[in-house]
């Protein structure tokens, strides 16, 4: 099924990973022009690849940025929408944060907490100021989807710093979306909680929390291809009149 328009130019951030390069590969394969971002120009370079082996014709425009180092992010953005032509959607993957945030909340190291809040939504948040203005440019505007997980919506164990940054950006999308319709500039959340077949879940190893989730979600855990086309939905042209919608997709382990 096609959700975008050939033409649209997305840029994906974590194309690199398990999550974003599925949705740059979907997007590349709707003939859209995709910027595909990751920490380093190697794993850049390797991702475009390895969806050109995939979609023959796709266009693709490497966009590296590392987001520990300052001042990076709207620059990324602007490359991008320069060499692209324009901007028409953010798809925000990216995994970023600081050290001595996870785990027990007893156990974690109250001075990194603003260090990861910066990391998290204040990557976020600047990405997003880069972007809306090339979206409100637009004629139809444009859209921002930010990924985030389950925590930001549902307690869970070990979560507590996760879940505090993940609530902020689902308030600062929520307020983004109403105050950008005007400019017809629209942003949403994805909320996955357990995705299968990344990186990030094969950490959880065999037996671990990833197996316990697979036998409680009642319609099985996502994997990347089943988030893909509801990203892509939100940013073309049949999901224009909403906005600020925060939208899991965790197979029914919460609702
Ligand atoms: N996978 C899951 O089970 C799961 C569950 C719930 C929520 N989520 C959410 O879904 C989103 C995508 O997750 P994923 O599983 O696709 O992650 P992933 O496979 O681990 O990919 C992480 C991405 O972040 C990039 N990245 C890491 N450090 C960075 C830095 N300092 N600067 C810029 N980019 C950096 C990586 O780029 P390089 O490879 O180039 O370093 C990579 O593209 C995240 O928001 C995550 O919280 C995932």
């Amino acid at each position: 099924m096609q959700y975008l328009t050939p033409g649209t130019a997305i840029l994906v951030t974590g194309a690199t990973g398990g999550i974003g390069f599925e949705v740059a590969r979907h997007a590349a394969a709707d003939g859209a022009i995709v910027g595909v971002h990751g920490s380093r120009q190697e794993s850049v370079d390797a991702a475009i690849a390895r969806i050109s082996e995939l979609v023959p014709d796709a266009k693709l425009i490497g966009a590296p940025a590392n987001f520990q180092e300052d001042g990076t992010t709207g620059p990324m953005v602007d490359r991008f929408a320069e060499r692209a032509g324009k901007l028409d959607a953010l798809v925000h993957c990216a995994i970023t944060g600081a050290a001595g945030t996870q785990g027990l909340f007893r156990k974690t190291q109250p001075e990194a907490y603003a260090r990861n809040a910066e990391l998290v939504l204040g990557v976020f948040q600047q990405l997003s100021f880069a972007a809306y203005h090339h979206l409100a440019k637009q004629e139809n505007g444009g859209t921002i989807v930010a990924y985030i997980s389950d925590a930001g919506r549902f307690p869970a164990a070990h979560q507590t710093m996760l879940g505090s940054v993940f609530g902020g950006i689902i308030s600062f999308v929520r307020n983004l979306g109403f105050e950008g319709a005007r400019e017809k500039v629209r942003a949403h959340v994805i909320s996955p909680s357990y995705v299968k077949d990344t990186p990030v879940f094969e950490r959880f190893g065999v037996g671990g929390r990833g197996e316990t989730a697979e036998k409680r979600a009642g319609l099985g855990l996502p994997s990347p291809s089943d988030l893909a086309p509801l990203t892509l939905f939100l940013c073309g042209p049949d999901a224009t009149k909403m906005t600020g919608q925060v939208l899991s997709v965790n197979g029914g382990l919460n609702t």
